[in-house]
């Protein structure tokens, strides 16, 4: 399973990369204004910063909502890095802008899913990644780790190649969850990654052996 990174912050990305163990990095618009970074120039000089920083996949999100837009951007976008990955959202010309970039060899990440339909459509299309948002659906008391399962199983089903992404994740174990029913990615806040490590075993294994080292070595 890959690890991408969710955030514009370039401290939490360097954070992260310095771990060894980040396959890329997502933004989206707003995580982008979180960290203050608004103007066109400024985000696509920010996006150049990241694929600096990390040598995997970096998602940048479009802002147009119809297909000519959406297609202008994703130009633009590709040619700030090779390692760009363009993100579509999941509406009607955001499908026809997947097939467009699919043929173009463009690759995709199709944002803001919320269905198995809607996977179906981008899988159809060609995207290269598909974000299930999970930590949203939990929000409004469904289950986001359940959709990621029907998906990763209709995929298998047709062999379909696009990589299921799980977005919106919100904590460590969503994802344990995500790996457990076979997501190929998750992109998590860092304090989730981080939260990996935590076990209170560890840290009072640690200490005895220290303390025991130090018994018999001053
Ligand atoms: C990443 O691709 C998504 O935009 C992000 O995970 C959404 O997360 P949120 O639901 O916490 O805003």
């Amino acid at each position: 399973m890959k690890f991408f990174i969710d955030t514009a912050d370039l401290n939490e990305i360097k954070e992260a990369a310095s771990l060894g163990i980040l396959d890329g990095v997502t933004t989206n618009p707003s995580l982008m204004a979180k960290i203050g970074i608004t103007g066109a120039e400024n985000i696509k000089q920010h996006y150049i910063d990241i694929c600096n920083i990390v040598d995997g996949d970096i998602s940048a999100e479009v802002i147009s909502t119809d297909f000519e837009g959406m297609v202008r951007e994703a130009k633009e976008l590709v040619a700030l890095h090779p390692n760009i990955v363009v993100k579509i959202p999941m509406i009607k010309d955001g499908v026809k802008a997947l097939k467009w970039c699919t043929d173009n060899n463009i690759r995709t990440n199709c944002t803001l899913v919320f269905s198995a339909g809607q996977a179906i459509l981008a899988a159809k299309a060609g995207a290269t990644y598909l974000s299930p948002f999970i930590g949203r659906l939990d929000d409004i008391n469904w289950d986001g780790v359940q959709l990621i399962e029907q998906i990763v199983h209709i995929y298998r089903n047709y062999g379909y190649e696009t990589q299921v992404l799980a977005a919106s994740i919100r904590n460590p174990l969503h994802i344990i969850r995500c790996a457990e029913v076979g997501a190929d990615v998750v992109t998590c806040p860092l304090s989730s990654i981080m939260g990996l490590f935590k076990h209170p075993l560890t840290d009072i294994g640690l200490a005895q052996f220290l303390a025991d080292y130090k018994k018999g070595n001053g």
